[in-house]
């Protein structure tokens, strides 16, 4: 597995620490992906039959002045995986995001839905998600959204330090997704990793049910009992350099379908994750 350092990685490490399994776990410190040779040399002396991709360049905002970085991470080495997948027969399971689409659809998008990505990040996801398509064999890629954990930084832990330290917050309420807790999609992630069969093709996964970004800080309010006022703005009086979709709500069907997963309703997870904090 790729990125082991990172929320869905560190949240895969500790799921798979409960069952007997030989992962072989790296971030860029033992492996740097956007290095084909240091792949190829990686992989010289062992062999492996699944590779989990958690690795990406993740700072959305960052990204818009760091194109060339963005793109080498999560794209190139993206292709690098699944060329090595290939070359090995392993199966690929890659990690993608909600920010491939524009946010104009008033319905969940699915998986046939054209992506049209508005950020240097999305527009990098989705060359990652095409490249690894053309150059891998045996790939699923499952795209994810609005990701927390107890681990790494996240929006609900910057939230639940605000909610904390201040007496009001502002927060956008028009753009509306799908938190989701990462060791949820871990499970999902070693369920697809284990499955007997392993059905090729892009899935989506988030929790259930929908919150805007003020409607999940306010539940961190609620849960935690801070003192703090959240106070719903609009996303023109939170200029960030990256624009984000409005809207980008999954539709998991396919992937419940498909791999028998239950996803918990986000209130229930983002309860859990935060007990744990
Ligand atoms: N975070 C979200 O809200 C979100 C939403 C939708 C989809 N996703 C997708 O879900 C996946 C997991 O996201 P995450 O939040 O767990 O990401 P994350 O916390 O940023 O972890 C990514 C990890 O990859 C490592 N990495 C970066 N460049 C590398 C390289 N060249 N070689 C090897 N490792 C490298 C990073 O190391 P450094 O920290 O040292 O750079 C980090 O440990 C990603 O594909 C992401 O695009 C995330």
């Amino acid at each position: 597995m790729t990125g082991a350092k990172g929320q869905l990685g560190s949240e895969i490490q500790d799921l798979s620490a409960s069952v007997p399994s030989d992962f072989e776990f790296t971030d860029i410190e033992e492996l740097d992906i956007t290095s084909m040779d240091d792949i190829r040399e990686f992989v010289s002396s062992q062999t492996f039959d699944t590779v989990i991709n958690c690795a990406a360049y993740t700072a959305v905002d960052q990204a818009e002045k760091e194109e060339d970085q963005a793109e080498l991470i999560n794209k190139k080495a993206a292709q690098n995986i699944a060329v090595m997948c290939c070359e090995q027969k392993a199966r690929l399971i890659h990690m993608s995001t909600d920010f491939v689409f524009d946010g104009t659809s008033h319905t969940p998008y699915k998986e046939t839905d054209k992506p049209h990505p508005v950020s240097v990040y999305g527009q990098t996801k989705w060359a990652g998600e095409n490249a690894v398509l053309k150059h891998g064999d045996d790939v699923v890629i499952v795209r994810t959204s609005w990701l927390y954990s107890s681990y790494g930084h996240n929006f609900v832990k910057t939230m639940l330090r605000l909610t904390q330290e201040r007496e009001s917050l502002n927060v956008v309420f028009d753009q509306v997704g799908n938190p989701t807790y990462a060791r949820d999609l871990a499970g999902a992630v070693l369920k697809i990793a284990h499955a007997e069969k392993f059905t090729t093709g892009i899935y989506h996964f988030s929790n259930e049910g929908v919150a805007s970004w003020y409607d999940l800080a306010q539940a961190i309010v609620d849960i935690t009992g801070a003192d703090c006022q959240i106070h719903p703005i609009e996303t023109y009086q939170y200029p960030t350099p990256a624009k984000r979709p409005p809207y980008s709500v999954l539709n998991k069907a396919k992937i419940k379908n498909t791999y028998h997963l239950q996803i918990p309703h986000w209130r229930e997870s983002l309860q859990k994750c935060l007990s744990l904090l």
